[in-house]
């Protein structure tokens, strides 16, 4: 074991035992090029310990069930594809393995280990934390400081996130399925009649021939790059899915170009490794091969030429129905049983017989990569698949046009795959608790690097109702990542699926969402260029304990604090509010000059907000932005500006936007503008605009005072610097 200290200021721990015991002992302090907590390795694992006092929290570990506050359960880092995230489900698709400790001593801690850890947060002993990694060629990073400070560092450690284009933070549509073009047409043809902005409609695996990647079902889609270019003078993106296994079928060019350049995973034997998803028996590209990487990303440029502008990568744990071989064992073992009197135990095991045989572990022991000239163990490597997966089609993205951002979301994902897409939570269900679920993971996904990132709104899985659709759209407004998604053979969840009031409702929040992208879109610049979180648990700004134990408020952006409702049939919620803040209940873009703000001192408060109300609080000498909503991103301007406020002294807001396309914002290339309010001494604002940007044209200020009344002053033309 070596201890370094970082230049910037965290402390690594570097194992590389191979199956010593030993147990060390440290300082409590991290100071000094210690860290707290004590180390133990025993059979090849190494065990980090570390006892928690009883007011301290726990944030983080990204994709995981349960609270903000991690305190009390057991998570596992092992990518797994699990519809049901109950809540006692310990790995979901994601490995993200950092967390941080808030209470007397803070720090944060990140394992680097591409195999299984596991987390136990103050389960078998409530007042320890215990970090088992299974291997012994880890890092541990320690970062001390407050919960800010530390993911900061942390974040600048790992590098800046995936920004997709500006389209992608417009509203997205998608189900599985949309089979051919003219169901796509159709999608498009009512968000026209309706009046709802879109940017994309999603395609599920339907598109493909036969479900095989990177191939178009021809009789769906008899001239993809036209039909392309049409949705595109639409307004409309399209996005296919592309899943991580390669149907095994001779003649088809990716299969064998793959077999051609020894690009699979293989089993043993060295020959590919096979195993079954939805094409039936599939190829698992081997991405811890460079090679295999290029090739496989350079496969996307065939859709890229086509038009198309964005992806998302599914299956890529890699999800496992079944191997050739389980499935036979798993048959024999039935038919076994056949003429049996079954008892409870016989009949069960039967039963697990088959359940087991998808996404098993054994399987993943027997699929082999090839790493330089060794063979490693897919098991081994695990939590790294889905990561290796998008890395290669961003890789390939560059290739095909090194200064163009495209979007891609991603389902499987690691520390350090923030660099290369976004994700999206996987497949949650239409349940409230799932919404909840989807508020309190945000921070947590945050802190691993995944700002662009989001839930399927209004749940995959199961029916959604209008009520619970609309509360998941009125959080989703402020999510980067805001896209309908539903499976097969569940309600369906366009906005016209729904009752008249439901449509008019959800147009409402769509067309607020809009609104809110030169907010958001400017945040999420901020968040990414200084390491911070988009949205953050109140402990990210406030000290004490009600903020530190507020399970389901975020920070949003600089400005603003928000408080989901999630329950239904609720009317109102419980709120901490821990500074003085204007509450104001959103309804439409239009009816803003009649929203009517209340403000709240410091404490506990119940807020009424009615089904088509979105609460929203605005920090106390802070201001946000919104634009007119457009039927689409490329659509909108900035000739007219709404900034609100709530300003009892002064404040200010930089606004931040590029082109929209381009990386020209990570070397500076940014459009600013500076908006400004200051009260007189006559009670009155003055206000102030400077920009950059040309396009910026009139700006109305809704200034909220400390008795909640208004002032509105339009400013006509700002002054260019
Ligand atoms: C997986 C994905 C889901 C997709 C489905 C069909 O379950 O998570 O989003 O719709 O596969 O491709």
């Amino acid at each position: 074991m070596t201890v370094d200290r970082g230049n910037n200021g965290f402390v690594q721990v570097r194992y590389g035992l191979g199956g010593q015991t030993e147990t060390i002992k440290a300082s409590e302090a991290i100071s000094g090029g210690h860290y707290p907590g004590v180390f133990e390795t025993e059979g090849g694992r190494v065990r980090w310990r570390y006892a928690l006092a009883e007011s301290t929290a726990v944030f983080g570990l990204g994709e995981t069930v349960r609270g903000m506050n991690k305190r009390g359960y057991i998570y596992e880092s092992f990518s797994t594809d699990d519809p049901v995230h109950t809540p006692g489900k310990r790995a979901l698709y994601a490995a993200h393995n950092f967390f941080a400790v808030v209470g007397e001593s803070g720090f944060s801690v990140y394992i680097d280990f591409p195999g299984k850890v596991i987390f136990d947060i103050g389960f078998e002993n409530r007042d320890e934390i215990v970090v088992e990694v299974m291997g012994s060629d880890c890092d541990f990073y320690f970062f001390e400081g407050r919960l800010k400070e530390t993911t900061e560092a942390f974040r600048a450690l790992i590098g800046l996130s995936y920004t997709p284009p500006k389209w992608a933070f417009g509203y997205q549509q998608s189900r599985w399925s949309y089979p051919d073009e003219s169901a796509v047409e159709a999608i498009a043809d009512q968000f026209e009649a309706h009046d709802i902005p879109c940017d994309a409609i999603y395609l599920d695996i339907d598109y493909m021939e036969r479900f095989k990647d990177f191939t178009i079902d021809k009789n769906a889609f008899p001239n993809f790059k036209a039909f392309v270019e049409k949705m595109k003078t639409r307004g409309i993106k399209l996005v296919p899915i592309i899943d991580a296994g390669v149907k095994v079928e001779s003649g088809y060019s990716v299969y064998e170009t793959g077999i051609q350049g020894g690009f699979f995973c293989t089993d043993a034997e060295g020959h590919p490794f096979e195993a079954a998803v939805w094409p039936g028996l599939v190829h698992f590209p081997d991405f811890m091969n460079p090679k295999a990487r290029q090739w496989f990303g350079s496969c996307y440029h065939e859709l890229l030429e086509q038009g198309i502008e964005g992806f998302w990568n599914d299956m890529n744990e890699p999800a496992i129905f079944y191997t050739p071989k389980g499935l036979q064992e798993a048959i024999d073992y039935v038919k076994a049983q056949e003429g049996e009197n079954l008892d409870i135990y016989s009949f069960f095991e039967m039963k697990d017989k088959m359940a087991q045989i998808s996404n098993a572990q054994r399987d993943y022991r027997e699929m082999m990569h090839r790493i330089g000239e060794k063979k490693v163990s897919h098991y081994e490597v695990h939590n790294l698949y889905g990561y290796m997966m998008s890395r290669s089609a961003d890789e390939g993205f560059r290739r095909f046009d090194a200064n163009r951002r495209y979007l891609l979301i991603g389902r499987s994902s690691h520390i350090g795959m923030a660099k290369h897409a976004g994700i999206w939570t996987g497949d949650n269900q239409s349940w409230w608790e799932h919404l909840k679920l989807n508020i309190q993971m945000m921070p947590g996904l945050q802190m691993a690097g995944f700002l662009y990132a989001g839930a399927d709104t209004g749940g995959f899985g199961d029916h959604t109702g209008a009520d619970l659709m609309i509360r998941w759209m009125q959080f989703s407004l402020f999510t980067p990542l805001f896209r309908n998604h539903s499976a097969m053979g569940t309600r369906r969840q366009e906005p016209w699926a729904f009752d008249e009031k439901t449509l008019a409702v959800m147009r409402d929040i769509i067309r607020l969402r809009y609104a809110f992208v030169p907010y958001l879109y400017s945040e999420y610049m901020k968040a990414n260029l200084g390491h911070q979180l988009l949205h953050a648990p109140l402990a990210y700004e406030y000290e004490g304990e009600d903020a530190v134990h507020t399970e389901d408020q975020l920070l949003f952006g600089e400005s603003l604090m928000l408080a989901p409702i999630y329950e239904q049939n609720a009317i109102g919620r419980s709120v901490f509010v821990p500074e003085r803040m204007a509450y104001l209940k959103l309804r439409r873009y239009e009816d803003l000059e009649k929203t009517a703000p209340k403000i709240l001192s410091l404490g506990h408060h119940y807020t009424k907000a009615g089904l088509d109300e979105i609460p929203l609080f605005i920090r106390e000498n802070h201001l946000f932005v919104l634009s007119e909503p457009a039927s689409n991103i490329p659509a909108m301007t900035q000739s007219a500006l709404t900034v609100i406020g709530f300003v009892t002294d002064r404040a200010s807001y930089e606004l931040l936007d590029d082109d929209g396309y381009s990386r020209a914002f990570e070397r500076g290339g940014l459009k600013k503008t500076r908006f400004a309010v200051e009260k007189t001494s006559d009670g009155k604002y003055k206000t102030h605009v400077d920009t950059n940007d040309a396009g910026i044209g009139s700006v109305t200020f809704y200034i909220i005072d400390a008795e909640g009344k208004v002032s509105i002053i339009r400013q006509e033309s700002p002054l260019y610097a």
